[in-house]
C-alpha cells in the first residue's frame, strides 16, 4: 500500500460491494495473492496489496478501482460485513491533508498507467466511442420490460434464446461489446438478495430496432443455471432488474475502414452480431469488412444462423463451423483451412481481432493464430501484443 509511513494517511485499496459480480477475475490476476473472497465479499488484504494496478484494467465492473484515505486500514473482518462502502472518513488535519495530495498525485499517476493497460493489458480501440459504465448498480438497478424471447436453437437439448428488453424511456446508454447484469430474484441459502450475473448486449446502440430504447441480449439455458432459467422463462410483459452497462475495452472501432477478424463459439456470437448490426445500419458494404470464425454444434444449435444467412458477404464473410454435423471441426480448424486470408488480416495495421466464447477454445486459437502468423515471419507473441497496445485484440471468454 503506497504512503504506509509513520504518521501519514494511508491510501486503501478496496472494493465497492454493490457493484462487483464476485467474478474473481481480480483475484485470479493479483500475481501476489493479495485478493480473497468468502461468501459475501471480495476483499483487499492491506497487508499485502502493493498497489501494482494489474487487477484494474481486468474488472469488467470498475468495482475495483475504489480508494480512501484512512488513518487506519480496514480490516479484512470490515470488508467482509460490508454491504456497501463507507464514505470517505473525515482526517482533518493539515499533515493528513498535505499527506493526502502527495497520495492522490502518486496514486492517479499509477491509475493512469494502469487505466492506459500497462504490461500488455487489454485496451480499448482508439477509434472507439466513450462507453458509460455503472450507470445502475445493485443499490440502484434500472427495471427493464421483456419485449420478446424467442428461441434461436431448434436442439431439444440446447435452448438458446433472443431475450428483447424494453428500457421505457430509462437513460441507458450502450456500446457494441459492452455486458449488463441481470439480477435474479430471490435470495440464497443464507437469505442474501442473488447478486448479478452478466450478459453480453448482442443489439448494437441504437436499439435492437433502431431508435427504439430497447437491448437485446443471447442466453443459453443452463443446466440448473439459477439466473440462465430466470432469463430463458421470462415472458412478454415482465419487468426484471438489470445492472451496468459494463466493459470498457471489447468495443467496435469507429474507423468505418478498420477490419473485423470476429471468432466465436454459441453464444459469444452476441457482441459480433452488435458489431455488425452496428456496421450494417452506418456503412453497410462500404466498411473495411468483417471476418467471422462461429462455432457450434451443428445448424440447429447455432444462434441466428436464419438472420445470419441474409447478411451480404460483401459486409460479412462468415465461416460457420460444426462441431458435431458432418465431419467434427473447431474454429480453429477452419482459421487454419482459411489460412491466406487470415495471414492477410494478420499484416494490416487495420485489423482487429475479437475472441469471445468458449474459454476452451483459447489455447486452440492462438495455436492456429501462432501457426499462421510463424509461416508469414511474424511470431504470433509480438504480433499480438503490439496489435493488444493499440487497443486491436479482445478476448472475452468464459
Ligand atoms: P463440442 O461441444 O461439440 O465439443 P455451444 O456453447 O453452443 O455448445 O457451442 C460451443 C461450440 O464450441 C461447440 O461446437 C463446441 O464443440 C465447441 N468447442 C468446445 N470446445 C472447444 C475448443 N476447445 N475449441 C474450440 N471449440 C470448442
Amino acid at each position: 500500500m503506497p504512503g504506509n509511513g509513520m504518521n501519514m494517511p494511508l491510501k486503501q485499496h478496496l472494493i465497492d460491494p454493490e457493484i462487483c459480480i464476485r467474478c474473481y477475475t481480480c483475484e485470479m490476476t493479483c500475481p501476489i495473492g493479495a485478493i480473497e473472497h468468502d461468501d459475501t465479499n471480495v476483499v483487499v488484504n492491506p497487508d499485502i496489496c502493493n498497489s501494482c494496478m494489474d487487477c484494474i484494467p481486468v474488472c469488467p465492473t470498475g468495482s475495483i478501482d475504489e480508494w480512501r484515505v484512512v488513518a487506519k486500514p480496514y480490516s479484512l473482518e470490515d470488508q467482509y460485513g460490508w454491504e456497501e462502502l463507507p464514505d470517505q472518513e473525515d482526517l482533518g488535519t493539515d499533515e493528513a491533508s498535505t499527506g493526502l495530495e502527495a497520495l492522490d498525485a502518486e496514486m492517479a499517476a499509477l491509475l493512469a498507467e494502469a487505466h492506459q493497460g500497462a504490461g500488455g493489458k487489454a485496451r480499448a480501440p482508439a477509434s472507439a466511442a466513450k462507453p458509460a459504465i455503472n450507470t445502475y448498480t445493485i443499490g440502484k438497478p434500472a427495471v427493464a420490460r421483456v419485449q420478446g424471447n424467442y428461441r434461436l436453437t431448434d436442439d431439444p437439448g440446447h435452448d438458446v434464446r433472443h431475450i428483447i428488453l424494453d428500457l421505457e424511456g430509462l437513460p441507458f446508454a450502450v456500446l457494441e461489446g459492452q455486458s449488463i447484469g441481470v439480477i435474479p430474484p430471490g435470495t440464497d441459502a443464507q437469505g442474501r438478495p442473488h447478486l448479478p450475473r452478466l450478459y453480453s448486449i448482442s443489439s448494437p446502440r441504437d436499439g435492437e430496432r433502431a431508435q427504439y430504447n430497447n437491448l437485446s441480449l443471447t442466453v443459453k439455458r443452463e443446466e440448473n443455471g439459477l439466473c440462465s432459467n430466470y432469463i430463458c422463462d421470462l415472458e412478454k410483459g415482465a419487468e426484471l432488474r438489470i445492472t451496468g452497462p459494463f466493459g470498457a475495452t471489447f468495443l467496435l472501432p469507429g474507423d468505418p475502414e478498420a477490419r473485423l477478424l470476429m471468432i466465436c463459439t454459441g453464444t459469444g456470437a452476441a457482441p459480433m452480431r452488435a458489431f455488425t448490426m452496428r456496421r450494417q445500419r452506418t456503412v453497410g458494404g462500404k466498411s473495411g469488412g468483417m471476418t467471422m470464425f462461429f462455432g457450434a454444434r451443428a445448424p440447429e444449435s447455432l444462434p441466428y444462423f436464419g438472420p445470419l444467412s441474409k447478411v451480404p458477404r460483401e459486409l460479412l464473410d462468415q465461416h460457420l463451423v460444426y462441431s458435431r454435423h458432418g465431419k467434427k471441426e473447431y474454429v480453429q480448424d477452419r482459421i487454419l483451412a482459411e489460412r491466406a486470408k487470415v495471414a492477410d488480416l494478420l499484416v494490416d495495421p487495420k485489423t482487429h481481432i475479437y475472441i469471445c466464447g468458449l474459454r476452451g477454445m483459447e489455447a486452440g486459437v492462438e495455436q492456429a493464430l501462432t501457426d499462421i502468423a510463424g509461416s508469414i515471419g511474424q511470431p504470433w507473441t509480438g504480433l499480438r501484443d503490439t496489435m493488444r497496445e493499440a487497443g486491436r485484440y479482445h478476448v472475452e471468454t468464459y
